[in-house]
Parts: structure tokens; sequence; C-alpha cells
């Protein structure tokens, strides 16, 4: 876990998010899974402001040394346009045969059509054909939604992490057997 622990190290509350932005969902469309690399920093780092509050989300260090990183797999969700409206990061562990998701978000004007579930599903296959035989995650306590995503796609809750959160917040570290 000690390379998981130095990502979270990297994490710098952000000071540029202050206004509350209204949602309007878009018309329906449709969606393409792609890999995510170091073309794309500046978009994800984008998306990456609009689904996290301030203090919850990476910065551009932390999102550079992901895209970076060998070890690292990451994916996007594009509409016919090319906008990323999707993104997932997990970081392999090949000695252990785990993979560790580090953060995943989905722009807020295209949320509940299902494409959380389809990235971490593409995803923990893409996981399987690398030999991962266990994902992890932690997840705030407070973050019900998150936490029912995981629930249908069976991730079990094996642990409360206390304080784990710089704010202070517990969280629970989820998994699941590939
Ligand atoms: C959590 C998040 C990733 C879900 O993305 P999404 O694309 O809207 O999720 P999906 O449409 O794939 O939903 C799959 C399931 O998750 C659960 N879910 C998703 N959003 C939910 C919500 N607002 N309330 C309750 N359950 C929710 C539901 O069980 C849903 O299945 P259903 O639609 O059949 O009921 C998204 O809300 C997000 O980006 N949040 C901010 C970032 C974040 O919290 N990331 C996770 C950090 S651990």
């Amino acid at each position: 876990m000690a390379v998981f622990q130095s990502i979270r190290n990297f994490f710098v509350p952000p000071t540029n998010f202050e206004s509350e932005e209204i949602i309007t969902p878009t018309p329906t469309t449709t969606y393409e899974i792609r890999p995510l690399t170091d073309r794309q920093l500046k978009e994800v780092l984008k998306l990456n402001l609009r689904c996290f509050k301030a203090g919850e989300n990476y910065t551009k260090y932390t999102f550079s040394y992901l895209l970076d990183e060998p070890n690292s797999l990451s994916y996007r969700i594009v509409t016919p346009n090319g906008q990323m409206v999707a993104f997932i990061f997990v970081m392999t562990s090949r000695e252990d045969g785990t993979g560790h998701v580090t953060t995943i978000g989905i722009a807020p004007e295209h949320r509940r059509r299902g494409l959380a579930h389809k990235i971490l599903r593409h995803t923990e296959e893409a996981l399987r054909k690398r030999h991962i035989g266990l994902v992890m995650l932690e997840v705030r306590v407070s973050n019900v939604a998150a936490q029912n995503l995981y629930k249908n796609l069976d991730y079990a809750i094996v642990q409360r992490l206390h304080s784990y959160y710089n704010n202070g917040e517990d969280g629970f570290l989820m998994v699941k057997s590939l």
C-alpha cells in the first residue's frame, strides 16, 4: 500500500473552485471508451474539478504522476465530438495481483446514465487480462451514490478507515474479486 499512500501525499486541496455550478442534463447521446493519456492532462484536470469538491480532488501533479506511471491504467469516456465526460485511474501491483481504483468521476450533466458502471466494467476487464485478481478502493462514508455504484458491481465493504480523509471523514475500504 506504500505506493498508494505516496499518491495520497500528493493531495493538496486546490483553492480555485468557488462557485456552485448549475447542472442541466445534456440531451441523450452516444459514448465511447478510450484510453486516457498525458495528452488529456488539462481536460481531465478540468473535469476532476467539476466532479469533486475543493479539498476532495487530485492536483495536476497527482494526475501527471498517474499518467506517467507504468503501473497505472486510465480510461475516459467521450461524446461523439470527443469531449471527455468520464475518467478512471487504477494503480496495479503485479507482485500481489491487485488493482486500486484511485479516482473515478463522471461529468455532472451526464450522470445516472450508466457511465460509471460502464467504465468500471471496462476497467475490470482490462485488469482481468493483466491477471489482476482483486480490486480495491476507498470511498467516503458520506458518498452513498458511489457506494451504491460499487455495491451494484459486487464490491463489498471490508473495513472502516477512521479519519482516512484530509477533513477527518471516515472511509470504507471496498474490495472485489475478479
Ligand atoms: C458516483 C458517480 C461516479 C456515479 O456515476 P454515474 O455515471 O452517475 O453512475 P451510474 O449511472 O453508472 O450509476 C450506477 C449505479 O450507481 C448508483 N448511483 C449512482 N448515482 C447515484 C445517486 N446520485 N444516488 C444513489 N445511487 C446512485 C445507483 O445504484 C446506480 O444504478 P441505478 O441507476 O440502476 O440505480 C458520480 O456521481 C460522480 O462522478 N460523483 C462525483 C465523484 C465521486 O464521488 N467519485 C467516486 C469517489 S469514491
